[in-house]
């Protein structure tokens, strides 16, 4: 059974004194015409594909808005660095699993499923490993207990593992890696061997970047697919990266999906994200919609595509800029955890509709009010904790009051960043002395516990004033 999960409630609230108006987000089983106010986790969930991100833990310990995007948007969470030998461990035979378990629990709590990323790869690898000089007796047992050691701390709690990464260069040849250089191409079969007898319940990913075309490189991996599927060798899934340029969305990625998934392999798009020269302009901001949409309309025409994970939550959070100078704004929200049009774009490709008057809906253009957006940040047996922001977008608030009604007894413990009194189902939180002045184009966000007797509906909406 799928553990309890949070629920994101958004509500619309226009001019400074303000009505707001329940969304669909909070009718559960909502009639398709409300699917785009559903988060996009329920629309994939619907289609019956995943939609990841890769998240980083200390980001979700010290920003509020990135948690609760996190929990509310996606159903499947990779570790975008966690899991990487070099964090996990960077003094031989001593490992540190905080940020990896962190992000397992998160997800758990969340009722969202796991990507390991990833156990064999030629980057960030601790210097120990990489400057070793093992012979190859060592470098497989080092490839042993690495691969026995993490797989099996997640047994049956990880439920794919991208077991080797981006073993290819550009023309189709094996990349020379440590590993390589050791083993030869087989270490290939032999860590989806070993990481197959650590979690036979795991799905194995073999992961590479520019092989989202018919392309040499993509080439080179079907090629090894197939020679390991006829080996008898564990593979489950072929891994595509899609770390894409705007405009560029190879035509051929359709047909690319469709050719691994009549190997008898599942494929999953890995690390999406759509680059941009800065500054993006609006005119591109709706082209990269475009591509998004085109990325998740090629997955969803193949039966065995699972999904697409998306390589960031905010532009902010991506490694694009660092990488690739002049370039940005590659993700779904933008640096203030602001839908793009990419975001709506995702909704649709997934079945959800929106509504372009609406300023409330991620990705629309800004409108004149503030919204005021509930989100359940975790939840236990007895109690959840909330989240409310408030967005102002053409024009401020000054002094506020958000006021909603419980449908289902919740009680109010504790709040934070907001003066908050219930009565009865009736709760109104007002600011406190720093945060009551909310500027156009700003946003603030308050924090509260309750208790819960039983289920844990959102409130129908949340009036703002
Ligand atoms: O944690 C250290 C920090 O202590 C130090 O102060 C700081 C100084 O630069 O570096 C921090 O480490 C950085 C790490 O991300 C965590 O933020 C590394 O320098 C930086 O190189 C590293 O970049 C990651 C990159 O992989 C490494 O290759 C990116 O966040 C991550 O998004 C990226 O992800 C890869 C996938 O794993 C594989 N496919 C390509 C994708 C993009 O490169």
């Amino acid at each position: 059974m799928r553990p309890p999960r949070s629920r994101l409630g958004r509500a619309l609230a226009t001019g400074v004194l303000c009505a707001a108006t329940a969304l669909g987000t909070l009718a559960t089983g909502a009639a398709p015409a409300q699917a785009a106010d559903q988060p996009l986790r329920d629309l994939a969930d619907a289609k019956g594909i995943h939609i990841g991100n890769a998240l980083a833990g200390s980001k979700l310990t010290n920003n509020a808005r990135y948690r609760e995007i996190a929990a509310t948007e996606f159903n499947s969470v990779t570790a975008e660095n966690a899991m990487k030998w070099g964090v996990l461990e960077p003094n031989r035979g001593s490992y540190n699993w905080g940020e990896a378990d962190q992000l397992v629990d998160f997800a758990e709590a969340n009722g969202q499923q796991v990507r390991g990323h990833t156990l064999i790869w030629h980057s960030q690898n601790p210097g120990w490993l990489d400057n070793g000089d093992f012979s190859a007796a060592e470098m497989r047992q080092l490839m042993r207990n690495h691969i026995e050691t993490t797989v099996g701390r997640y047994e049956g709690r990880i439920a794919v593992w991208d077991v080797v990464n981006e073993m290819f260069n550009d023309d189709g040849s094996f990349r020379r890696t440590i590993w390589y250089d050791a083993l030869g191409p087989d270490y290939i079969a032999e860590a989806l061997t070993l990481a197959h007898e650590a979690d036979p319940t795991a799905k194995l990913y073999l992961n590479d970047y520019s092989v989202e075309a018919v392309n040499a490189k993509s080439t080179a991996m079907y090629n090894l697919a197939r020679d390991l599927k006829a080996r008898g060798v564990p593979l489950h899934g072929i891994g595509l990266q899609s770390h894409l340029i705007l405009g560029q969305v190879p035509s051929t990625m359709q047909a690319n999906i469709q050719r691994f998934a009549d190997l008898g392999l599942d494929v999953d798009i890995t690390e999406l994200d759509v680059r941009i020269q800065m500054p993006a302009s609006a005119d591109e901001l709706r082209r990269q919609a475009d591509d998004y949409r085109a990325v998740f309309d090629a997955c969803l025409a193949v039966s065995r595509c699972q999904g697409v994970t998306v390589w960031g939550v905010g532009d902010n959070d991506s490694w694009v800029p660092d990488v690739f100078e002049g370039y940005g704004a590659p993700l779904m929200y933008d640096g203030n955890y602001q839908a793009k049009p990419a975001y709506d774009a995702v909704a649709e490709a997934l079945g959800g509709t929106t509504d372009p008057g609406d300023p409330g809906d991620p990705g629309d253009p800004p409108g004149d009010g503030c919204v005021a957006d509930y989100a359940v940040a975790n939840e236990w047996n007895s109690g959840f904790t909330g989240n409310v922001t408030i967005r102002c977008t053409g024009s401020s608030l000054s002094g506020w009051t958000a006021t909603w009604d419980f449908p289902a007894g919740q009680r109010i413990s504790h709040a934070w960043n907001a003066s908050c009194t219930q009565s009865g189902a009736r709760v109104t939180c007002t600011n406190v002395s720093w945060n009551g002045t909310v500027p156009a184009g700003g946003s603030t966000t308050f924090g509260f516990n309750a208790t819960t007797s039983g289920s844990n509906p959102a409130p129908a909406s949340i009036t703002l004033s």
